[in-house]
This record gives C-alpha cells, sequence and structure tokens, in this order.
C-alpha cells in the first residue's frame, strides 16, 4: 500500500529560529468554549492540525457559525447548541471526545460521540464513570466509544480523579457548568490547567486550591479573544533535534510556559542541556516565552512523580533524548502512556530497537543506559503523532539513513514538522509514496 513517509538524513546540524503551532489543548478548548460563549469570540494563533479540526467540524455539526479568516484565525458565533443530525466524529482526538462528552452531557438534546478506529481503542469509562455519578445519562460501548449522550438534569459532585487526567477532570468540569450546585474535582497531581484558565477568563466562578478546582455555575460564559501560544509540546522535538544534533543552536519564540506543562525542560535541564528560557508574556492565560537551545553534552536522569504529568506527551521523544544521555536514564510513574493514541511505552521500545537501541520497558516506564548509537533503519509510526516525530529526531542523531513509515500523523498536531526542520537546515522530507 503506498504510504507517505518520512525520509531522514541525518548529518546536518540546526540553526535559527522558527515559532512552533498553536497549542493543541488550547485550540480545542477555544473552539469549544467559544462555542458555548454568549457571543463571538475570535481566535487567533489556532492550531489547524487534524485533532483540532475534528473538534472544529463537531462544533459546526452542532449548529455553531465558524468563520474562517485563515488557517490559524478564526470567529466563532457562540450561542445554543442544536440537535446534530449524525454522529459527531472526533477522528482521532482523544481531548476532543472526552471534552465535548462533559458538554454534551449538560445538553437538551440526544448525541452520539465517535471517532477513528484508533479512538474506540482508548478507554472512556474514566469520564462516563464521574458523568454518570452527576446524572449524565451516558452509554458506551463497553467502555468506549461510541459514546450515546441523551438529555438528563446533572447534579454536581465531588469527584477524587484516580489519575491525573486534564481531559477527565476537563469533562468533569464542563458538565458542571450545566449542574445544579457546585462541583469539585481533586487531582491526584498537576494535571494541565488550560480549562481552569481559559473558563476563569471567560467569567466562570471557579477556584483552584492546591489539587482542588471547584466551579460553582452562574449562567453563560462570556467571550473572550485568545491567542493561542506556541505548543510546547511541539516545540519538544525540535528542542531535542538540537540537543542531540552536533553543531545545532536554535531559538523558538512563542512557546506556551504555563508551568503544568513545562516539565520537559526542567528535565532536560536537570540532564545538563544548554538551553535558556526567557518569559516574554502572557497569551491565553499562559506564560509565553522564547526558548534557546544549543546541542549539550546529556546525563541520565531518574523521572518519577508529579513532573511526570507535567510532561506526558513528551515521553517519546525524551526517551530519543535519553538515549544520547550518559549514564542510566529511568522512568516510572508513567503508566498513563499506555493509553495514549497508542501504547507508548511499548511502540518506542518496539520501534527504537530497530535503529539498534537497548531499552528495558517496565510497567509504569522504562530504563536505558546511554549513549547509545543508533543505526539508521526502517520505522513505523503506529498512526500516532508524537511516535513518528520522535523517530524523525532519532533518526538525526543515527548513523545512516531513516525512513519513518507514517508520516501523514504528524499533522495530527504539528502541520508542517519536516518543513519546520528543512528551514532550520535538517535533511527531512515527506514523500508522499514509499513502495511498502
Ligand atoms: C490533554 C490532556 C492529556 C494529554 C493530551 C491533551 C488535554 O491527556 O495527554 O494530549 O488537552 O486535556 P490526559 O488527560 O488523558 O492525561
Amino acid at each position: 500500500m503506498a504510504q507517505d513517509c518520512f525520509l531522514v538524513q541525518p548529518g546536518n546540524p540546526l540553526h535559527g529560529t522558527t515559532i512552533v503551532p498553536g497549542d493543541k489543548s488550547i485550540s480545542h478548548r477555544a473552539v469549544f468554549f467559544g462555542a458555548m460563549a454568549d457571543g463571538t469570540t475570535h481566535v487567533r494563533g489556532w492550531l489547524p492540525a487534524g485533532d483540532t479540526e475534528a473538534s472544529l467540524r463537531a462544533a459546526r455539526a452542532l449548529g455553531i457559525e465558524i468563520e474562517r479568516h485563515s488557517d490559524t484565525e478564526l470567529t466563532i458565533h457562540g450561542g445554543a447548541f442544536k440537535q446534530p443530525d449524525k454522529a459527531l466524529d472526533l477522528v482521532n482526538a482523544g481531548t476532543g471526545i472526552r471534552l465535548l462528552t462533559g458538554i454534551m452531557a449538560g445538553q437538551p438534546f440526544e448525541s452520539v460521540l465517535d471517532g477513528s478506529e484508533q479512538l474506540r481503542r482508548r478507554p472512556m469509562n474514566r469520564i462516563i464513570t464521574p458523568l454518570r455519578t452527576m446524572g449524565a445519562d451516558i452509554e458506551g460501548n463497553n467502555g468506549y466509544a461510541p459514546l450515546r449522550v441523551k438529555p438528563a438534569q446533572l447534579k454536581g459532585i465531588h469527584y477524587d480523579l484516580p489519575v491525573a487526567s486534564a481531559q477527565v477532570k476537563s469533562a468533569v468540569l464542563l458538565a458542571g457548568l450545566f449542574a445544579d450546585g457546585e462541583t469539585v474535582v481533586t487531582q491526584p497531581g498537576p494535571a494541565r490547567d488550560h480549562t481552569e484558565r481559559m473558563l476563569t477568563a471567560m467569567g466562570a466562578n471557579l477556584v483552584t486550591e492546591g489539587n482542588t478546582v471547584t466551579l460553582k455555575p452562574n449562567g453563560k460564559l462570556k467571550p473572550v479573544d485568545f491567542t493561542v501560544p506556541g505548543d510546547i509540546s511541539s516545540a519538544a522535538f525540535l528542542i531535542v533535534a538540537a540537543l542531540i544534533v552536533p553543531g545545532s543552536e536554535i531559538t523558538l519564540t512563542g512557546v506556551s510556559l504555563n508551568p503544568t506543562r513545562t516539565g520537559i525542560l526542567d528535565v532536560l535541564l536537570e540532564m545538563g542541556a544548554d538551553m535558556t528560557v526567557t518569559e516574554t508574556g502572557l497569551e491565553a492565560g499562559d506564560p509565553v516565552g522564547t526558548i534557546t537551545v544549543r546541542h549539550s553534552t546529556l546525563k541520565g536522569v531518574s523521572v518519577g512523580g508529579d513532573v511526570v504529568v507535567r510532561m506526558i506527551d513528551e515521553f517519546p521523544i525524551f526517551m530519543v533524548a535519553a538515549l544520547a544521555a550518559e549514564g542510566e536514564t529511568t522512568v516510572r510513574d508513567a503508566r498513563e502512556l499506555r493509553v495514549k493514541e497508542t501504547d507508548r511505552l511499548a511502540v518506542m521500545t518496539t520501534e527504537l530497537s530497530k535503529l539498534g537501541a537497548k531499552i528495558t520497558e517496565t510497567e509504569d516506564g522504562f530504563s536505558l543506559s546511554g549513549p547509545q548509537t543508533l543505526k539508521g533503519s526502517t520505522v513505523y509510526g503506529h498512526d500516532d503523532h508524537r511516535i513518528s516525530m520522535s523517530l524523525v529526531v532519532a533518526g538525526l542523531a543515527a548513523e545512516g539513513n531513516t525512513t519513518v513509515l507514517d508520516a501523514r500523523c504528524a499533522s495530527d498536531s504539528f502541520p508542517g514538522y519536516a518543513e519546520t526542520l528543512q528551514r532550520l537546515g535538517a535533511d527531512v522530507v515527506v514523500r508522499e509514496h514509499c513502495g511498502e
């Protein structure tokens, strides 16, 4: 079958300054929250990627008018939702389906939320259970999508999240906007707080104390304009590429430095990364800034506890950085990686071993000893954007050429990934037909 792929030739150092695409978490929320708001929301810097476009189409299918001024600039005319005439298709977007289910639970009409085969394999009981406790009428397919949501009167609850998940926290808080009484969510660790920041900016009565968030419904959200900052999760691929390719020095501007997302920077600095991070302002409630990073001699590190949730999407690329580091790296408390787009612990271990890496996978993490020299080969992205993009970076530091089958999925979160790397000087091209 013809399949898009990345062809990666190592050797070229990365140089220059770039922005990265808009934050995926904030872009999903900007569409959904703007759709719920009482009036018009302008969004700049929006992420035009596979996952977020699915959320945008779902909002339109719910009767919300969204003007598209360009790929990255939207005007959302918020107001009442209409019953969709078919299932809402969130494709591969876990954030899209989980947040929208929380919103749909409070609507006076029935809806069905569904997605790709991959999304249908991701666990939904984590939202079904608390939403049902709130009184929601939700039927899943044995705990998986498709999810059928019928009208029900919701009541506020106090929910102790069993895992630190921003998607679950957000689904409960969003349902709480339509519930009688207050909704309280306690999280075991600092999961990303974009929902709290953005709803507060829109006038919601929401208070965070430590790991507990309390929401008291107070009517419609008021529209505000959002400028979406650059996604630190996308920046991470470029940062690690610059760290491990000799002779590199790059600068990334306008990147979100929300402290619930900067675990990867903390860990790379602990590994000895030559990196400077400067805050330059605030966007969509997030601090933003400039990151300059140079090729560095990294040392192994031990990662576990609260920092794990603050870098949960960065473990595939972190594994690539760890292979280049001197000494032992161990990761624990990262079991959640097994229920992302793929089982990222298993898939990264398998694919990197095709490049000669020796990694010991554990139940909740991995360990490895570096530095390891990788040998270029053919690897597969498993329709998981962060896997494909991490394997490209591994190829940039390998000996010989690497082919990463499954380039398409990179645009689920990072449109123009290969072009951005090329502009920085890396030799990465996308081929439409790879003869596989
Ligand atoms: C996200 C939360 C995280 C993260 C995902 C985006 C969000 O998922 O992995 O990419 O926008 O709320 P979990 O809440 O399942 O940890």
